[in-house]
């Protein structure tokens, strides 16, 4: 069959697998992030259901004319929202090669045996950079950590983690009184994974919201809930860069805190961005104490340049993997399948190794530099902001995360300026910046910790997050012209 790689059909295989390289590396290195806006008229047409096959070069071609206009370029320099740029050169290597190898790391001996040992590798530099202990390893329970498609699937992975170490044996007996398995997670700022997880696992929406200050607990608010339900909580969630402002938690201090009271609770890093930091010798500071949490998501597919989806959940014993063990005639009874330890997940594809290929690349010390330019370009970027007179600075900048406000004059600000008449107009901005296509920046609800307008308010800022070595300045200067232009057009 023409359509699948033999040795006989090399030559026509590397032409085809060349053209989708080269499709590629043009949509990457587009101008715009989105050439065409899709609507649901066109949905209709891809529905049809395709009866007889389309010659490969063909339909490679087809593609690149009718679906990619409709595709978001994240590596574009003008997708400021999101920091996940996936445009590493080793990340997207690693990545075209785990789904040539094929290796199924359910099981080690058979299935992927280097690739195994390759992942555990990964899941070892990890936890040495976030400063975890790294003890001898004989077996998958020694390693500490799984890799798994996300920060979500971290996220629900620690949850499940929480839950078996709250109330042993809940896998095989389920869960009894949900509303005695509490999650608590900072007010306004969570992201929704960890509600989501709870109610994944059987524990209900049993969240407790504790109230926040400059975007982190309060911490007299917290010590009042361990008090109120104490023996009812199984996990606390603190963020390492909460998905809105990038903020970081004070560490040490929920950690102290949350000990002191009830030591069995669950301690939960979200950590999907902020980890980045730890590559960094003059950043790492700034989330000490992390190494103190029971378990941290990673989200390398979000700050590393590394295309999606990979992420990594760490644990601080990996003793504790036994608590989640699968055990079934159809994964393999060895020291090392990554079956036995990696629950939601059947079939495993060797996903780490474009982290593997992307730090060995870039190298450790590099990295840190490459995390010190992005937080420095959101400094920058905040700086203007600040010496505007017509855009205003809503969070302090822990990480890479600004989120801002067109305001049209400050001056209007201090005469008291309609807090509603605000949110629209930044929806309003937004909507039209969606609409063109040429830039993207991220837009939320959010409340008003630091009261820059008025504190506790709900308001809807846009935010700029550095992620993409290849932004500089100039772009981040245009953007604000571009919403000024915007906001002109709005007024007429
Ligand atoms: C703080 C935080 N945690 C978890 C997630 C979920 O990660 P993923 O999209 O990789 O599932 C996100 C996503 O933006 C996030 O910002």
């Amino acid at each position: 069959m023409k359509e699948i790689l033999s040795k006989d059909n090399q030559k026509y295989a590397k032409e085809c697998l060349n053209e989708a390289l080269n499709i590629g590396l043009k949509f990457k290195l587009n101008n715009n992030f989105k050439e065409k806006k899709y609507t649901e008229q066109n949905f209709k047409e891809l529905l049809k259901i395709p009866k007889k096959g389309t010659e490969l070069k063909e339909l490679l071609k087809n593609f690149e004319e009718d679906i990619l206009p409709y595709c978001s370029n994240f590596s574009n320099e003008n997708f400021m929202g999101f920091p996940d740029a996936g445009n590493s050169i080793a990340g997207i290597s690693g990545a075209l090669l785990t789904d040539f190898l094929q290796q199924n790391l359910i099981n080690s001996s058979f299935c992927a045996p280097i690739a195994t040992y390759m992942e555990i590798a990964v899941i070892k530099w990890l936890r040495e950079i976030i400063g975890y202990e790294i003890k001898p390893i004989n077996n998958i329970w020694d390693v500490g950590g799984i890799i798994t498609y996300g920060g979500t699937g971290s996220n629900a992975t620690a949850m499940l983690l929480a839950r078996e170490n709250f109330k042993k044996n809940t896998m095989k007996n389920g869960v009894k009184n949900p509303s005695n398995y509490k999650i608590v997670i900072p007010k306004g700022i969570g992201h929704y994974s960890i509600r989501s997880s709870s109610m994944w696992l059987g524990c209900g929406d049993n969240i407790i919201e504790v109230e926040t200050e400059n975007f982190r607990y309060n911490l007299e608010a917290l010590e009042e809930t361990l008090i109120k339900y104490r023996g009812k909580i199984m996990s606390v969630v603190a963020y390492v860069g909460d998905s809105r402002t990038m903020t970081i938690e004070n560490l040490k201090a929920v950690y102290k805190l949350v000990k002191k009271i009830d030591s069995n609770i669950w301690l939960h890093a979200d950590a999907c961005h902020g980890f980045s930091l730890a590559f960094s010798k003059k950043l790492r500071q700034k989330i000490d104490g992390i190494e103190c949490f029971d378990s941290i998501s990673t989200d390398p597919h979000k700050v590393l340049t590394i295309p999606y989806c990979v992420s990594a959940l760490l644990i601080k014993n990996p003793e504790k993997m036994k608590l989640i063990t699968s055990t079934s005639d159809l994964i393999m009874q060895e020291d090392y399948a990554w079956g036995q330890i990696t629950p939601f997940i059947g079939s495993k594809s060797w996903v780490s190794l474009k982290i593997w290929f992307m730090i060995k690349n870039i190298g450790i010390e590099n990295i840190g530099k490459m995390i010190e330019e992005r937080c420095e370009i959101a400094k920058k970027f905040a700086d203007m902001i600040e010496k505007s007179d017509d855009f205003v600075l809503i969070n302090d900048i822990n990480i890479n995360s600004v989120v801002f406000m067109y305001v049209g004059s400050k001056k209007d600000i201090l005469r008291n300026e309609d807090i509603e008449k605000l949110n629209k107009l930044n929806i309003k901005l937004h909507c039209k910046m969606m609409d063109k296509g040429i830039y993207h920046l991220h837009k939320f609800s959010l409340p008003d910790d630091r009261g820059v307008l008025k504190k506790g308010a709900i308001i809807h800022p846009l935010r700029y997050m550095s992620g993409n070595p290849n932004i500089n300045t100039k772009n981040l200067e245009n953007v604000l012209n571009y919403i000024r232009t915007l906001a002109g057009e709005i007024d007429e």
